[in-house]
């Protein structure tokens, strides 16, 4: 049987969370998919530990997985990671950008310049450079899926994290501008918009109190797992979704259709 991602090359910027045995993060449990659906990889963060050990544990089961540091504000960095995919394997197919910046609890008054710039550049500026970097190789290679990591709070408003917030809604639409520039490319670019999930991301700030808390807002009920928004990336970045590009797979158990209690 032919795997899903037979003959992909796929880099994903954010993904070194993918060690056995530890908490994964999104680009962790796709990355793990895509190795096994036959697919090549590279991995691109700024985690070296958990990126290297994560590639060792693919290439040790039998799989091709490449690590490379790779800030996403650096273009440098994002051109070395393309060059990387495209050396190794001849073309490059899917990337997807799972990297970002959690924000402070700070108002749009306390909160800092700093504060602002360091949340847009790893998300927006990443962005950027990244789709610019990829396209030429995916265009080379006849085409290509690119998925963004967003986030629910590109839709509904906290009482805190407006940068993220904001960054998140500018990745959606920036998202849509790259599909139409790219569509004629048979370049498709979509992205991912998940909910409340217990992962290396969140861990620090989602005690049992909190996870309680918050899974009372979501008709679901519960938080998501990084194995259900996996899904969502995954579907996007293979060619089971080649007519979806330019849309968002909102993944957030219910989350901003709700109200609230009354
Ligand atoms: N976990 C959630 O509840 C949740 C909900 C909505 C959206 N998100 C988004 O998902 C992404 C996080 O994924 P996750 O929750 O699976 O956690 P994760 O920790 O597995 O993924 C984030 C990865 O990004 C890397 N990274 C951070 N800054 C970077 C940079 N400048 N350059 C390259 N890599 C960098 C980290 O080292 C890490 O490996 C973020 O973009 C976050 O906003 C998470």
């Amino acid at each position: 049987m032919t795997g899903r991602f037979e003959n992909k090359v796929a880099l994903i910027a954010g993904g070194a969370h993918a060690v056995e045995g530890e908490l994964m993060g999104f680009g962790g449990v796709a990355a793990w998919e895509i190795v096994r659906g036959g697919g090549k990889l590279v991995i691109a963060d700024i985690d070296d530990v958990s990126g290297e050990q994560s590639v060792e544990q693919m290439r040790s089961a039998g799989f091709e997985a490449l690590y490379i540091h790779a800030d996403v504000t650096s273009e440098a960095d994002w051109v070395a990671a393309v060059e990387l995919a495209t050396s190794t394997h001849g073309h490059l197919d899917i990337m997807v950008m799972v990297a970002g910046a959690p924000d402070r609890r700070e108002t749009i008054e306390s909160a800092s310049v700093d504060d602002w710039k360091r949340v847009m550049d790893v998300t927006n500026l990443g962005m950027f450079l990244g789709v610019r970097t990829v396209a030429p190789a995916m265009r080379d290679a006849g085409g290509g899926s690119i998925v963004l990591i967003s986030s629910m709070m590109a839709k509904i408003a906290g009482s805190y994290a407006n940068a993220y917030a904001a960054s998140r809604a500018g990745m959606t639409q920036f998202a849509r501008s790259a599909a139409v520039q790219l569509g004629p490319d048979n370049i498709r670019v979509n992205t991912v918009l998940p909910g409340w999930t217990v992962t290396p991301f969140t861990a620090p700030i989602f005690d049992d109190e909190t996870i309680e808390q918050l899974s009372e807002r979501v008709p679901l009920g519960r938080l998501a797992t990084s194995r259900e928004i996996a899904a969502g990336i995954l579907f996007l970045a293979s060619d089971e979704s080649s007519y979806v590009t330019g849309s968002e797979l909102l993944m957030d158990g219910g989350v901003t259709s709700w109200l609230g209690p009354q």
